[in-house]
């Protein structure tokens, strides 16, 4: 019998860690043929730690388990299926999972993280094994048609990027995978990153085989420490195995790559930003052009993506553009892992086709508030992407419907507000964000971000306030297009959509005298 554990940061924030070494003292204790399995999250964090019995039946759930829970589970037998109030039944057919198409984390939560056997049991390889087989330009062609853009934000189609570094000319090219996976309520890229490291890698292996590139790094947050573990240990297994190395599994293929980590700058999820950190650089944005993909990595071509768009890429080269592309709507296709997070009842992970509205992703699957009060407020896409009311709740989750109601799904990060948020202090908030964060490159940036906070407060002090309205909602305007990159450029998001949706939180309640 395997006993699985969750080693992901967030069910190691809530026990995990003590549930681990209580399942193993009692094992012992009861003399049991039983070994525990440290597996990825299944993202429903409410439930953490989730501990699952892989027995004859399949798997079945047990959650949320504390450590003073285990005996108890033991003496109800809950090896070999005994009942117990914290049974959750079969894992696949708890509702929250069975709605999803898990194509990118299909092994997340299933498998143990850092072996190679499993990883291969599940389809492991199998997408850089058919691209082995294949010419670069069939590659980059197959993720064009996939219709794939790029997780990390902006929705940039991924096998353009790949066409213009495999059409670049140079003797050595990069690719750099983003995972300082910086905005509010995201946690896909350190899912994947600390669940299924091998998916990462191999989609970075086959960027590099489609793009003549022959070395690659991984930029992770600082504040990723499981992340950081995780990977470094899968790179060392894939190298021993002869995955990573001067020849991919036998090929004539070289490919090799290394993990470094931020130091806690949110702007060096930027790309130019990011290039500059991970050349020792102080992290501050370069101009664009040139494109990191002519002139990135120490002035080479360097392909920059998200974690997620690379770690889509392995199913797209397995079971072909077409099978994907199936999936979604519009422009969007294929699968978004939605982040759903904030004061809502079922956090988690919800990997689903482009195309839900907003109101079923928050109403339904994240079953509204934790606070069990109305939603007021749903920030969609990180600290820089806007509010939607309750009015903008038919919005189809896909990249044109959210900009035409001048929103971003951005990393696909959610953020729930029950009816006690105030907005002009969330607007406020945004400014404050950016003036923290702001490279300083930039006048519009790192001047009006501190302004747009000073604007913001006079508002809530009464003073002047439609004066003081009309001035930031003409801030925003300057910062919006005068900001060399998306953290001035966006920072309007958040504080326009507030005081659009939200206009009776910016009218301050007159003083009135007993
Ligand atoms: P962008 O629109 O300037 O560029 C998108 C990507 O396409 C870049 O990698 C760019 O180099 C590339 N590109 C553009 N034209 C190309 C061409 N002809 N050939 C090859 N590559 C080309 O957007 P940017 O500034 O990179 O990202 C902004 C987005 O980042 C926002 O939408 C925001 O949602 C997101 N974001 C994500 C965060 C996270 O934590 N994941 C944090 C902050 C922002
Ligand atoms: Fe730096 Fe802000 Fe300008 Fe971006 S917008 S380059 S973070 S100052």
């Amino acid at each position: 019998v395997a006993i699985f554990v969750p080693r992901d940061a967030a069910a190691l924030a809530l026990g995990a860690e003590k549930v681990a070494k209580a399942i193993t003292q009692e094992i012992a204790a009861r003399g049991l043929d039983a070994k525990v399995v440290r597996n990825g999250s299944r993202g429903m964090f409410w439930l953490e730690p989730l501990v699952e019995v892989r027995n004859g039946h399949g798997r079945v759930a047990y959650g949320p388990v504390k450590a003073s829970d285990v005996k108890g589970l033991f003496d109800a037998g809950f090896l070999t299926g005994g009942d117990h109030p914290l049974c959750l039944g079969l894992t696949k057919d708890i509702p929250f999972l069975r709605q999803q198409t898990r194509l990118t984390f299909s092994r997340c939560g299933v498998t143990d993280p850092v072996s190679l056997d499993d990883y291969r049991q599940y389809q492991g390889l199998k997408g850089l094994e058919k691209a082995l087989s294949m010419a670069p330009a069939e590659i980059v062609r197959e993720v064009t048609d996939s219709g794939l853009r790029g997780r990390g934000g902006a929705g940039f189609p991924t096998g353009i990027k790949w066409k213009t570094v495999l059409d670049a000319a140079g003797p050595q090219k990069y690719i750099v995978c983003n995972a300082d996976e910086g905005d509010s309520a995201t946690f896909a890229d350190r899912m994947i990153m600390e669940g299924d490291p091998f998916v990462l890698i191999e989609g970075m292996i086959i960027a590099g085989v489609a793009t003549g590139a022959t070395k690659g790094y991984v930029y992770i947050r600082s504040e990723y420490p499981h992340a950081i573990e995780t990977m470094t240990e899968a790179v060392e297994i894939a190298r021993v195995a002869g995955i990573l190395g001067p020849s991919v599994m036998g090929s004539a293929h070289a490919f090799d790559m290394e993990i470094r980590s931020g130091a806690g700058a949110y702007v060096c999820g930027e790309e130019t930003s990011l290039l500059n950190s991970l050349e020792g650089k102080r992290g501050i944005v370069r101009a664009k052009p040139p494109l990191p993909a002519l002139k990135g990595f120490l002035g080479r071509p360097t392909v920059v993506n998200n974690v997620i768009s690379l770690a889509s890429v392995p199913v797209i080269m397995d079971r072909g553009a077409a099978f994907y592309r199936d999936f979604g709507m519009g422009r969007s296709r294929g699968t978004i892992p939605i982040q759903i997070a904030g004061n809502v009842k079922y956090g988690g992970l919800y990997e689903t086709a482009f195309g839900l509205s907003l109101g079923e992703i928050v109403d339904h699957i994240g079953g509204g508030t934790a606070s069990a009060r109305p939603v007021k407020a749903v920030q969609v896409g990180g600290p820089l992407g806007a509010y939607f009311p309750r009015a903008l709740f038919d919005t189809p989750f896909d990249y044109e419907a959210f900009a035409a109601r001048d929103g971003l799904i951005g990393h696909a990060g959610i953020t729930v507000f029950d009816d006690t948020v105030d907005m002009l202090k969330q607007a406020r908030f945004a400014m404050e964000f950016c003036a923290i964060e702001s490279c300083g490159k930039c006048t519009p940036c790192r001047i009006g971000s501190t302004r747009g906070v000073e604007t913001a407060d006079k508002i809530a002090q009464g003073v002047e306030p439609e004066k003081n309205k009309a001035l930031l909602a003409d801030l925003c305007n300057t910062m919006k297009f005068g900001s060399l990159c998306a953290l001035g450029g966006f920072t309007p998001y958040p504080v326009m959509s507030a005081m659009n949706h939200f206009p009776e939180d910016f009218a301050p309640t007159p003083f009135i005298e007993a």
